[in-house]
């Protein structure tokens, strides 16, 4: 039997539970590529959901990692301690917020929400946690229990960990529907609050839901997200029951949901209000994905744990969480460690990777390359008005695509003539591979995320764009949606692109 054919035989000895975007088999990663055992070169813009940020196989990581494997690979930490956690230690103490500074150490993302999870009890001898409607933490049943993006991730699974409840994430225009509580769709009425910059308005603000959607943005906030936990702490989980509100500073799985400032800083100031811990799963955003160190660091906040993984070790399996010495204290010793947790190895690309992302001025480059993209995005809408909306901070950027399900609470500036059946960006991942990227999609609605490495060139940038666009049209014809009369003025032509004008020159755009 060949290489290939005994590959492809082994396929059928891994689980079927992974779904997964792709059939192939990669041999070997290089920067933004990755090379498929048949040969073929694709262009990575996963990262492997953003772990590679500092792009395949770095030089200065895999030296750090070679280097540690001749001398040491494995101290279990509650025998001994090893050289390579202590200096990554001292090394994240550089880039977390002031006073987060001290750290556990685990394997994986699901493994850093635990940890949080238990630690909050323990500091606080509370038990409920909140978490938020489109939010993703994990697998395992802690992580799953405070999972609210699909319900694949937790159906079949119950019962699921008590004492968890459910708020609203500010962004009422990816959640589809009007909120329910507190706030009254009658007269709109809604009481206190914030504004964009995180002051207290006083309230009293009148919107109903549309006009909700149209206001309710990256800048500003009705609020009544704030006003559900109140509502949640009033009536379901008291102040006194509730540990933790745990949340991602941008929904990753929940879709790339960029939150406003004041939504983030109001949640900051309930859990200080009510003597309640802050917990943000910087797992995805964290080391320069959104163009900061850290996602809180859009929203000038601390929280009080923070959980970070998969970016800081390049690819290396290694989690944790950070939160003050005096949290920290309450953690009663013995009570929670692991095995491989700290993994010397990983530990020392870990620190290797701090450093390449300081070094090559990496959180920076997310932001400017952030901005071309986004910017290659918006005229590529001009074109392709399915588009409805292109978010997300740094390298973390989405774009949604609009269905006939949007009609509900339609986007703000989307015409509803333009629409992609149900299915689309599965569809399109799929020609993406095809015609040589990976791109991922996310959330429940029809939206694909670009999470190139960081130090992504300009030209592996347009590269990828010319591949999606290329792979967009494509896939368009398949799903491109024929709107009915209503929804379309009588006797107009809707092509399923718009054609370049003739100043454009039918010439490919650029930044
Ligand atoms: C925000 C967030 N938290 C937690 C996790 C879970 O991480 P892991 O898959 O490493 O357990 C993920 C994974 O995508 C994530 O995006």
């Amino acid at each position: 039997m060949n290489r290939a054919a005994k590959l492809q035989n082994s396929k059928a000895i891994l689980s079927p539970v992974w779904s997964r975007l792709s059939d192939v088999v990669i041999e070997r990663g290089q920067g933004s590529f990755v090379y498929t055992s048949c040969g073929r070169k694709l262009l990575d813009f996963t990262s492997g959901i953003g772990v590679t940020n500092t792009g395949h196989c770095h030089p200065k990581v895999v030296k750090a990692a070679q280097d540690q494997v001749g001398k040491l690979m494995h101290v279990q930490m509650g025998i001994a301690y090893h050289e390579p956690v202590l200096q990554l230690a001292e090394e994240l103490k550089t880039v977390v917020p002031k006073g987060l500074d001290q750290f556990f150490f685990s394997n994986s993302g699901a493994e850093s929400v635990e940890a949080a999870l238990k630690l909050a009890r323990h500091a606080t001898g509370k038990p409920n946690i909140i978490s938020f409607q489109g939010s993703f933490h994990g697998r395992t049943i802690g992580a799953m229990s405070v999972t609210n993006s699909k319900n694949g991730y937790r159906a079949g699974y119950a019962p699921l960990m008590a004492g968890v409840h459910v708020a609203p994430y500010a962004h009422c225009y990816s959640m589809k529907g009007p909120l329910s509580g507190s706030f009254s769709p009658t007269n709109g009425q809604i009481s206190g609050g914030h504004n964009a910059n995180g002051q207290v308005n006083g309230g009293g603000s009148k919107l109903n839901s549309t006009q909700r959607a149209q206001t309710c943005g990256q800048s500003a906030c009705c609020n009544e997200p704030l006003n559900q936990i109140e509502n949640i702490l009033a009536t379901q989980s008291a102040p006194s029951e509730t540990a933790a509100i745990l949340l991602e500073p941008v929904l990753g799985e929940g879709g790339y949901v960029m939150p406003p400032r004041s939504f983030m800083k109001g949640v900051r100031e309930i859990c200080d209000k009510h003597g309640i811990l802050m917990i943000l799963d910087e797992v995805q955003t964290g080391f320069g994905r959104t163009g900061k160190w850290f996602g809180l660091e859009h929203f000038d906040i601390k929280p009080d744990i923070l959980c970070f993984a998969k970016a800081l070790s390049s690819g290396f399996p290694l989690s944790g969480i950070a939160a003050s010495p005096e949290i920290q204290s309450k953690w009663v010793p013995g009570s929670h460690g692991g095995t491989m947790g700290a993994n010397a190895v990983a530990c020392a690309a870990a620190t290797a990777t701090l450093q390449v992302i300081k070094e090559e001025g990496l959180v920076e480059k997310a932001q400017v390359r952030g901005e071309q993209l986004r910017s290659l995005l918006h005229q590529l809408r001009e074109r392709y008005p399915q588009i409805a909306d292109i978010r997300g901070p740094g390298l973390m950027v989405a774009a949604e695509f609009y269905t006939q399900a949007d009609d509900v609470r339609p986007f703000p500036n989307h015409d509803p003539r333009y629409a992609v059946k149900k299915g689309f960006t599965g569809a399109l991942t799929k020609k993406c591979v095809e015609n040589g990227m990976l791109l991922l999609n996310t959330g429940i609605h029809e939206t694909v995320r670009f999470i190139p490495a960081l130090n992504v060139s300009q030209e592996e940038l347009e590269l990828g764009f010319d591949i999606f666009e290329q792979s967009m049209k494509e896939t368009l014809k398949e799903y491109y949606v024929e709107r009915d009369t209503e929804a379309r003025p009588p006797q107009q032509q809707v092509p399923f692109f718009m054609p370049l004008n003739d100043e454009q020159g039918g010439k490919k755009m650029r930044m």
